[in-house]
């Protein structure tokens, strides 16, 4: 069937859902780094990303933090509520890292005293310049009582995926959510939008501290995609074809 594409970016495309207020989410393949001036692919990718989001905010859900997620629908898409985009990056921090190491000067790996939340304006062209809550109130891309919103459902989200990948092996050092407005008649309300998986998230292993995440593409460190795939299989969504599963569509003449 051909859908209707909303939206291309540069790891997912929307398309236009079966229902009004519905979208399907594809998940690429295709990988950017440093605002899109590194570019590649990371094999299976999409098929991992998609497992992961869906597990993801399935649990999230079920501890009361609202999301666009509905269900999968195949190996690369998800069918998501349509929302409005809030345009920041809310970042969470447990561990120095990143680009909180590089500007602060604080060495990669160092527990931070408490959780520490970034809010960063989602534009492409400025490279996504970090804003206070000053910038954000100011030029309308969301009010006092949103940024407070976002800020609690960040905790939480911070607090259960802490301990759910501890679970598993991994400690969660840092991670980017996105918000999106919902509207139910007249109400209006913010849910976690975007996806969730080692695209948008650090994860070291807590015994060794090996990444197993996207750093590993931005850093060139190799073992790309046996990372996803750990990550997949420590979550228990590995699809159960393995890597077979991982290939993409094939032509059959
Ligand atoms: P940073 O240290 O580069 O600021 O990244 C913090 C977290 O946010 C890290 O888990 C990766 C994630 N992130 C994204 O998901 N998208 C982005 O564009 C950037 C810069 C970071
Ligand atoms: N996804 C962002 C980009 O392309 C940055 C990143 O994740 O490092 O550029």
């Amino acid at each position: 069937m051909r859908r209707r594409q909303i939206y291309e970016g540069k790891a997912k495309v929307l398309f236009e859902g079966p229902e009004p207020g519905t979208l399907v989410q594809y998940f690429k393949d295709d990988a950017t780094a440093f605002n899109a001036q590194k570019k590649g692919v990371i094999t299976g990718k999409g098929v991992l990303n998609n497992r992961i989001s869906e597990y993801l905010m399935t649990r999230l859900e079920s501890i009361g933090v609202p999301t666009h997620f509905v269900r999968r629908l195949n190996m690369r898409e998800q069918l998501i509520r349509e929302v409005e985009i809030i345009p920041l990056e809310v970042v969470v921090r447990n561990i120095a890292a990143g680009s909180l190491s590089k500007r602060l000067g604080i060495e990669e790996g160092a527990p931070l005293p408490r959780s520490i939340v970034e809010y960063y304006y989602k534009n492409d062209e400025l490279g996504d310049p970090m804003v206070s809550e000053e910038h954000i109130t100011s030029f309308g891309w969301a009010n006092t009582q949103d940024i407070d919103e976002m800020l609690q459902y960040a905790l939480r989200v911070n607090d259960f995926l802490t301990g759910l990948f501890l679970g598993v092996g991994l400690k969660l050092v840092d991670f980017k959510l996105e918000f999106g407005r919902l509207w139910d008649d007249e109400e209006m309300r913010i849910v976690l939008a975007d996806e969730i998986s080692p695209d948008s998230c650090r994860l070291w292993d807590v015994t060794t501290n090996e990444k197993l995440d996207k750093d590993r593409f931005r850093r060139d460190l190799g073992g790309v995609e046996e990372a996803y795939q750990e990550v997949a299989r420590r979550l228990g969504v590995l699809p159960e074809a393995g890597p077979v599963d991982l290939q993409g569509p094939r032509l059959i003449q």
